[in-house]
């Protein structure tokens, strides 16, 4: 069937704002009444590590659900670059899955990773969107992201529909650790639920997103920092705005910012940090304050309750809505890919088919 970008200027646009309903489409499917929608196979209570291996923004949500497992599950998780990973040989335990993460589920490094897992593993997972791909076909078990089809060669919705799909493991992970109360549980779900809606309020940024990219578009060189789960996330918004902006963007953890990159900051250089009001707040902000110290003009992507408190001095703040902590990367993937968009749309780029770039990679 052909996919038609139904009004929209481009297919990222769509896929962009498509996201609250797949999302929780993606929600029904995993999350029913009666708990997590899983393969009861799937057993994490006798599993010694985790292995999650793909490329790209899929190898971004890896990244984020690192933590979520670690954190939730108390479960050893190993990340890689499929590229890296199908070569080093590491070595891996019997008693450990492995999962990947692919949209296309042909992406040829992943796929060779998978290759490289088979027998040495106790199961393979794929996460993938097509449910007919070869990584989906070669895995133990394939677990659909339900994203529906993504055209636009930045991948957005695929990203935190991965998201959604990595999230429930972790929380299964978890139970079935004994790390997690049946109440717990319930109320992680429902922060899962209460997604969409929260992400019909971010998208709903779109205007401010759009003036401060115009702005953005002028820049040579952009930083995006994060601490926690949200570091990934500033290394994705980065991707996203090189990809299709071809503006030279890095993201870092804001803790590692004076170990070298803060010797590039200066007036011109825009500085996008991801910091909702959680735990490790306070941290960031300080990260923030040392860039502004020098000169940096900062775009402060955060709640009220952070706004509030440390928007002194910040060259341009986003209002996001207050969200769960530990699944706040979904929502803040919203601006990320927003960004990343009007700046592109300003730079008058091929948006949905940038230069140098495929939607699969099949080759290596
Ligand atoms: C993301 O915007 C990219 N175009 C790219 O990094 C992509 O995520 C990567 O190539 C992996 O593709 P896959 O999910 O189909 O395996």
């Amino acid at each position: 069937t052909q996919v038609e970008k139904g009004g929209y200027k481009h297919f990222m646009a769509k896929e962009i704002a498509e996201q609250p309903v797949v999302l929780a489409d993606a929600s029904r499917h995993y999350l029913s009444e009666d708990g997590l929608n899983l393969p009861e196979d799937l057993d994490f209570s006798k599993i010694s590590r985790l292995t999650l291996v793909a490329c790209g923004t899929a190898f971004y949500a890896c990244s984020v659900a690192k933590y979520w497992f670690e954190q939730l599950a108390r479960i050893p998780v190993e990340i890689d670059v499929a590229s890296e990973f199908r070569y080093r040989e590491p070595p891996l335990p019997e008693d450990s899955y492995a999962i990947f993460v692919s949209q296309s589920g042909e992406t040829a490094d992943t796929l060779a990773a998978l290759r490289y897992c088979h027998e040495k593993v106790a199961k393979t997972v794929a996460v993938v969107n097509v449910p007919t791909s070869s990584i989906a076909r070669e895995c133990d078990v394939a677990l659909p992201i339900l994203a529906g089809v993504e055209v636009g060669v930045a991948s957005t919705k695929a990203f935190t529909c991965q998201l959604l799909v990595l999230a429930t493991l972790a929380l299964k992970a978890a139970r079935d650790r004994g790390h997690m109360s049946e109440a717990e549980l319930a109320r992680h779900m429902d922060a899962l639920q209460s997604l969409p809606a929260l992400m019909n309020h971010a998208l709903a940024l779109d205007d401010t997103l759009n003036e401060v990219s115009n702005e953005l578009s002028e820049a040579r060189d952009v930083l995006f920092l994060g601490r926690g789960a949200m570091y990934p996330l500033a290394l994705e918004g980065a991707l996203k705005l090189k990809e299709i902006s071809y503006i030279h963007a890095e993201g870092y953890a804001s803790g590692e910012l004076k170990h070298g990159p803060i010797a590039l900051i200066d007036s011109h250089t825009p500085v996008i940090v991801f910091a909702p009001h959680d735990a490790l707040f306070d941290k960031t902000v300080s990260n923030m304050q040392e860039v502004m110290a020098r000169g940096g003009k900062v775009l402060l992507v955060s709640d009220k309750k952070g706004l509030d408190v440390a928007s002194d001095g910040v060259w341009q703040t986003v209002q996001m809505p207050e969200v769960p902590d530990l699944f706040a990367p979904l929502l803040y993937a919203i601006p990320a890919q927003l960004i990343a968009y009007h700046t592109a749309v300003a730079k008058g780029t091929d948006v949905d088919q940038p230069r140098n770039l495929a939607k699969s990679v099949t080759v290596e």
